[in-house]
């Protein structure tokens, strides 16, 4: 521990914090944390489930050094083996006010991966003078440097081609920016909160994430049956559209194991209630898709309305709500607050509140017992409201209106969300509104528990946390059918996978926007890749399930040509989530993270591997049948006709025609395999085998993770 205390200088911007307390910890071998706080006053700190305060032995044997540099202040983390500065924050000053906190990092390279939620357009950063908002929104991913759904404070940095890569994590919640400058050197700017900084050292990229996930709470087992096929979108209408897109793509013979409904199957859009009229037959839905083998999902939003229900009787979610007191206050703390979502005039659930938590479960258990599901879908929950702040608007105060806002959509932190004054059990929403999705996950994972006891079933949530992942997985929301999105989603889901969620994608053939056959197409073909591989469309614009081009499309044969080629991955894509779970590896991983030693690799964002085997090269431009590709440095064999690739560490033309893309197995893999069948019900009952790709030795080597696909492995509760 140390005390600082501040050098004169002018207050940027007021109530500074003098003096400030340093504490420091040798957590583990490869990581090390630090916090700054204030001695006199208690700030607000992340109440997270998975990482406690400082307490146990120090760590011996540290791959790092400390420094502390005095006059003025600053830190430096060393690796131990080589003497390499890892971790400056002597290239800038700490400023650490009431309602602005800043330090700045200096790296031992430009190599820098992570931070969310944005849309990054590469995967490789461009540290020259960007400079990130990170604030959970409802905005659409655009080219905009716009903050969205999730916070993610978390980076990667690859020290050199020796693999050596460190991992910086801020424990923080506030609104805060994160900017990269060329020294190469990083800024966390946040509004509130404190400092509590982790940084871990790996030898490689794949260990830091690893380390990180590990200590955030590794990522949760799916079900194996939500590694199959997802078919979605907003505005069906009715049940019979549905199941007329159900029967249409079963009838091509389509690999696909899972339909949503999404708010149009409520009653005015109100959760837990179901539209007697057009979904009428909803309660029979679930046994109409096992009947086939396959499974339902609904989706759920946090708002919830305060209206009667249309024949006038009253909506009885609410009104149990009410009586228990379970929403967001407006800052007297005892008035719920009012916005608008979908439904109209509503309410915000406080996730935070453990007596919210038990009505939400009790609401989901309460639904299923009229409309059986498999699955929830939290969406929303950033939290999204149509009205600024709230129905009444927000009072003018330093919470909605801090001196400092970070570079937010609109430049107010309020704007689509609650007044930044409103009252939860864990806090301001100034200080907890980023943990709003994440709190939501933890209530969601207790209904799924309480309703599914020892199994897995299934939670995606829009809006993420450090943490998330230990429960859910995450797309990466409402992005549009055009050639940017596409080449997008790339580096967004190996974030993703770098945040421990690995369980990631994006809505294949995008969600805005009429998508075209040959766009449709080479989204399926990639999509089919992705760790969550579901199709989702909005309302009005033209269908995009694969049986909508037509059975003897060419689409429909190519995604049928590549879901069958996932569902006979599924044993080696399965093995790569229970690596995940137990140890944090990335299931959708960077090239890079194979192949460090080779700097071309290091900014390869058109292309990605399946864990360490699988290199996928989709096409992502239109008009195209030649794509420029790179070899890394391997063997590798086409997947579809066993050839080996002539070539390696080096970029090549690949030619892949309407029908085709890149797909291609690493020699030294053993991928184990399972026959295919358009559901995974079915090809579990499949012959298996292994298919061995030979490296330069002629040697090979793999595993397999088996097990019912869906048991937790906890002992089912007596209840
Ligand atoms: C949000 C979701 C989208 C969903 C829509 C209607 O925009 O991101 O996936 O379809 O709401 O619920």
């Amino acid at each position: 521990q140390a005390v600082l205390t501040r050098l004169p200088s002018p207050s940027l911007f007021g109530s500074d914090i003098d003096p400030v307390l340093l504490a420091a910890a040798y957590q583990t071998r490869s990581r090390f944390r630090f916090a700054l706080t204030d001695p006199k006053k208690q700030r607000f700190e992340v109440p997270h489930e998975n990482v406690g305060p400082f307490s146990g032995p120090a760590a011996s044997n540290l791959k790092y050094k400390v420094d502390v540099q005095q006059n003025p202040f600053g830190i430096k983390v060393t690796r131990a083996s080589n003497g390499k500065v890892l971790f400056d924050t002597t290239i800038g000053p700490l400023l650490y006010a009431e309602q602005f906190l800043q330090l700045s990092i200096k790296l031992p390279s430009s190599n820098v991966y992570g931070v969310g939620e944005h849309v990054h357009k590469q995967y490789q950063h461009d540290v020259r003078w960007k400079t990130w908002p990170i604030f959970s929104r409802d905005a659409a991913p655009s080219a905009n440097m716009d903050n969205l759904y999730g916070v993610q404070t978390f980076f990667l940095c690859l020290e050199d081609n020796t693999g050596a890569s460190l991992g910086v994590f801020l424990m923080n919640s506030n609104a805060m920016e994160f900017a990269l400058q060329p020294a190469p050197a990083v800024t966390y700017r946040t509004t509130g909160g404190i400092l509590d900084f982790y940084v871990f050292l790996g030898d490689t990229p794949e260990q830091v994430v690893q380390e990180y996930v590990k200590f955030i709470g590794l990522p949760a087992l799916p079900s194996y049956w939500t590694l199959g096929f997802h078919l979605s979108r907003y505005d069906y209408g009715s049940l019979d559209a549905v199941k007329a897109v159900v029967e249409r793509n079963r009838a091509i013979g389509l690999p696909y194991d899972v339909q949503y409904t999404d708010i149009d199957y409520m009653e005015g859009r109100k959760d837990f209630t179901y539209d007697k009229v057009n979904f009428k037959d909803l309660p029979s839905f679930q046994t109409y898709m096992h009947d086939y083998g396959q499974k339902y999902i609904i989706i759920l939003d946090p708002a919830i309305s305060t209206e009667a229900l249309a024949d006038g009787s009253s909506y009885q979610a609410y009104e149990r709500g009410q009586s228990k007191k379970v929403w967001v206050n407006e800052s007297d703390g005892v008035t719920p607050l009012v916005g608008e979502v979908w439904p109209g005039r509503t309410v915000f659930p406080d996730f935070t509140n453990p007596d919210c938590t038990s009505w939400w479960t009790e609401e989901c258990k309460i639904f299923y017992n009229q409309v059986p599901y498999d699955g929830i879908w939290i969406d929303m929950n950033e939290v999204a409201n149509f009205v600024q702040g709230s129905s009444n608007g927000c009072e003018q105060n330093e919470l909605n209106y801090p001196p400092f806002t970070p570079h937010v959509v609109d430049r107010l932190l309020y704007s689509k969300t609650l007044c930044m004054d409103a009252v939860q059990k864990w806090g301001r929403h100034y200080d907890v509104h980023n943990l709003f999705g994440y709190s939501m996950t933890l209530s969601t994972q207790r209904a799924i528990e309480t309703l599914f006891p020892g199994k897995r079933s299934f939670l995606l949530s829009r809006s993420t946390f450090a943490g998330s992942g230990k429960y859910a997985g995450h797309w990466l929301g409402d992005n549009a059918a055009t050639w940017d999105h596409i080449k997008w989603a790339i580096p967004g889901m190996l974030e993703f996978g770098l945040f421990g969620i690995p369980y990631v994608g994006a809505d294949i053939c995008g969600f805005y926007e009429n998508v075209t056959e040959e766009l449709c197409r080479r989204w399926m073909q990639v999509g089919a890749f992705y760790p969550f591989s579901r199709n989702h469309n909005t309302k009005k614009c033209t269908p995009q399930d694969p049986a909508a081009f037509g059975a003897d499309s060419v689409l429909v044969k190519s995604s049928k040509h590549y879901l069958n080629i996932r569902y006979t991955l599924l044993p080696y894509l399965y093995t790569l989530f229970y690596k995940a779970h137990t140890q944090g590896d990335t299931v959708a991983r960077p090239v890079l993270h194979e192949f460090y030693s080779d700097e071309a690799t290091w900014s390869v964002d058109k292309q990605f591997l399946w864990g360490p085997g699988l290199l996928i090269t989709p096409v992502l431009d239109p008009g195209v049948d030649i794509v420029q590709a790179y070899v890394p440095d391997a063997v590798w064999y086409d997947y579809d006709s066993g050839a080996k690739i002539w070539l390696r560490k080096q970029w090549t033309q690949m030619y892949l025609p309407a029908d085709k893309m890149g797909l291609h197995l690493r020699g030294g893999y053993v991928f184990p395999f399972q026959q295919p069948a358009t559901t995974t019900v079915a090809s579990r009952k499949n012959p298996m085998g292994l298919i061995i790709a030979l490296d330069d030795n002629n040697e090979a080597a793999g595993e397999l993770f088996w097990d019912d696909g869906e048991s937790t492995g906890e002992p089912l509760s007596a209840s």
